[in-house]
């Protein structure tokens, strides 16, 4: 056997095979590992920055032509499938299936119609079949303000810019008709140039800066939270219907019911009880903070908007949806039990919250007939003043519970320690009234209607649903294929003037 060195003096020309071959095989490695490094980077810097988009942008499809992955999974908001236990993406009719809602918002918008919310894809629909918003037949019309829109679509923020927000708030819901016509998206929570996370809607950062804080200093972490609490927040509107999150006592039931309090605001005086109202929204963001996972660092889009994998790249799963139908990605990278213990839990905090929930519904429904009562036999402001604030109270601190739909699983200790001082309220305006209907000479059970149903409770309150149903029909048939038109065409003004090299500044505006 000949060593390599003896058969290369015999033969040079084998030295320089040797030599080219260990030479191409150096080359090719060197390819290969440079492919594997740019892939690497490809991951990480998936996206280049969008130049050509408005930074006020809102038609996501623009945005989706440059980042397919996040808009196809943004898309899948469509599917309105699923369905858990108490929540999911299905339009449910929360009337029905618990008509004591219909007692407790009489006089307001939520006894005509309430329904389960769906993805962030149907928010601008919603608006408009929902009779809660009327059938506005000309602009100007109708029983909501422009306000209202400010959470259902990144339309908003290039309004707001035209005409600054104080002017929009005073608007009616009805002259934005046209305008507002792209449901929540891209624009509403990301830069197009750097894909930061942004706040684009003013009350989030104006509450911030009556507490002395900056939503510019803001984690990046933060942020993904505080993306959603443009939106997933208790507010209410001031004067000149301005929209303002009432957090300057704090984020508690009980600070916020101070606040109201302060401010003398109600949203509306109930018709049989006659005490004035505060309708909580959806405190989404001030609930979660006073739970678990809040305090350990977890943030909405790490439940919510999940990592995704797709063909070796990972970005987030822009389809924002119940967790509990994606377990895996929302919540098995932290936790290890299975998918139907984790379920468990979740419906365990639910139906623990739904039940002490259901027992202060249930007294709040008698609270508010029996007052109805005493004022047709004759009772007085000065006998009935304190069992109205004690009912405005407790009501408050059950839709503080109630209307956070997420939020008995959130926080569900914080939420049934306000229940359990919702009870305690509503049994003392009970207490109350009970002394007013002694003083008027009525003693024994007080004779309560028959409100089993959502039908029953809506004649009583003297809801024609019929009618109201008739014209939205007409509203959709009519006024909104108009709106949506006027809205194509301005689309296609946009689109022509970006495609146009020559055009100067932004291509939104007329
Ligand atoms: C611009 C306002 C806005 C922002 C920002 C926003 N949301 Fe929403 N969200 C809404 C509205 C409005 C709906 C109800 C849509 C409907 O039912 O038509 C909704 C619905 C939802 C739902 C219910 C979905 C379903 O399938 O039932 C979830 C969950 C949700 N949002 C989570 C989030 C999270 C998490 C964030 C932040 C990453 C966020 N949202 C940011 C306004 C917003
Ligand atoms: C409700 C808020 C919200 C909306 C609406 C939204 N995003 Fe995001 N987006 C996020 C969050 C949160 C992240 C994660 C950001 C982070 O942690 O840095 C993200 C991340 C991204 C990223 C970075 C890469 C990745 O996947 O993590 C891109 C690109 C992106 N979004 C594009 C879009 C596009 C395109 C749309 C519209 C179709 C959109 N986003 C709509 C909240 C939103
Ligand atoms: C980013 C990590 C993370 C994700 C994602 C996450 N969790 Fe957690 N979870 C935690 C931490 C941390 C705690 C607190 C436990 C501790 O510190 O011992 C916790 C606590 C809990 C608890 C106990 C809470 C209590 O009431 O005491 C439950 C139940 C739970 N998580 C369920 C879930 C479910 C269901 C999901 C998905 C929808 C989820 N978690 C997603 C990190 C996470
Ligand atoms: C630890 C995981 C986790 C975090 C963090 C989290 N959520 Fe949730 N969220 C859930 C679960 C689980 C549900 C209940 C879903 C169900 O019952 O189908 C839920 C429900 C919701 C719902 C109602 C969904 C529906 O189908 O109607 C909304 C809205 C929501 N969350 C918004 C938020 C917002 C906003 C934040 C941050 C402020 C947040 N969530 C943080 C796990 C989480």
């Amino acid at each position: 056997m000949k060593t390599i060195g003896e058969a290369i003096q015999e033969k040079p020309w084998v030295g320089w095979v040797l030599f080219l071959v260990s030479m191409a095989l150096v080359f090719l490695l060197g390819i290969f590992t440079y492919t594997i490094v740019e892939r690497r980077t490809e991951a990480q810097f998936a996206y280049t920055p969008l130049t050509d988009i408005d930074p006020l942008e809102p038609r996501a499809e623009v945005w989706g032509r440059n980042f397919p992955r996040q808009f196809n999974t943004y898309e899948q908001m469509a599917d309105t499938s699923f369905r858990s236990k108490h929540l999911g993406s299905q339009r449910r009719d929360l009337l029905a299936e618990n008509p004591r809602l219909v007692i407790l918002f009489a006089g307001y918008g939520f006894s005509r119609d309430y329904n389960l919310s769906r993805g962030h894809t149907y928010s601008v629909q919603d608006v408009h079949e929902t009779l809660r918003t009327g059938a506005p037949m000309k602009a100007g019309d109708g029983p909501q303000p422009a306000t209202c829109w400010t959470c259902k679509s990144p339309d908003v923020a290039r309004l707001m810019k035209e005409h600054g927000p104080e002017e929009f708030y005073a608007k009616a819901l009805s002259d934005f008709g046209a305008e507002v016509v792209n449901p929540i998206s891209c624009a509403s929570c990301h830069d197009p140039a750097t894909l930061n996370l942004r706040i684009t809607l003013p009350a989030l950062a104006e509450a911030f800066e009556r507490q002395g804080r900056a939503v510019t200093r803001a984690t990046h972490q933060e942020m993904r939270s505080l993306a959603c609490a443009q939106c997933h927040v208790e507010y209410y509107f001031g004067q000149n219907n301005y929209l303002i999150f009432p957090w300057d006592k704090g984020m508690r039931a009980e600070d916020m019911a101070e606040y109201f309090d302060d401010h003398a605001f109600a949203d509306w005086i109930h018709p049989l009880s006659r005490a004035p109202m505060i309708k909580a929204q959806h405190p989404d963001y001030e609930v979660f903070t006073t739970g678990i996972h809040y305090q350990r660092g977890v943030s909405c889009a790490d439940c919510h908007m999940p990592y995704k994998t797709e063909g070796g790249q990972k970005f987030t799963d822009h389809r924002i949806q119940s967790p509990l139908n994606n377990i895996v990605n929302s919540c098995q990278t932290c936790h290890r039990q299975s998918e139907a213990e984790l379920t468990r839990n979740v419906y365990d905090r639910q139906d623990m919250v739904k039940e002490v929930r259901t027992r202060l519904e249930d007294i709040l429904v008698t609270t508010h007939l029996e007052a109805e009562f005493a004022w047709n036999l004759g009772a007085t402001d000065a006998q009935m003043h304190e069992a109205l604030h004690l009912i405005r109270h407790a009501q408050w601190r059950w839709d503080y519970a109630a209307a956070t739909h997420g939020g008995s699983f959130h926080a569900p200790l914080e939420l049934t320690r306000t229940i359990g001082a919702g009870i305690d309220l509503a049994h003392q305006a009970r207490h109350k009234i009970a002394g007013v209907l002694h003083e008027l000479g009525h003693t024994g059970p007080v004779p309560l209607p028959d409100v089993s149903t959502k039908e029953k409770a809506q004649t009583y309150i003297g809801i024609d649903l019929a009618k109201l149903e008739a014209e939205k029909q007409i509203f959709l048939d009519e006024v909104v294929p108009q709106w949506l038109a006027e809205a194509h065409a301005r689309h296609q003004r946009w689109d022509e003037r970006k495609a146009d090299p020559d055009h100067m500044g932004s291509y939104l505006f007329d």
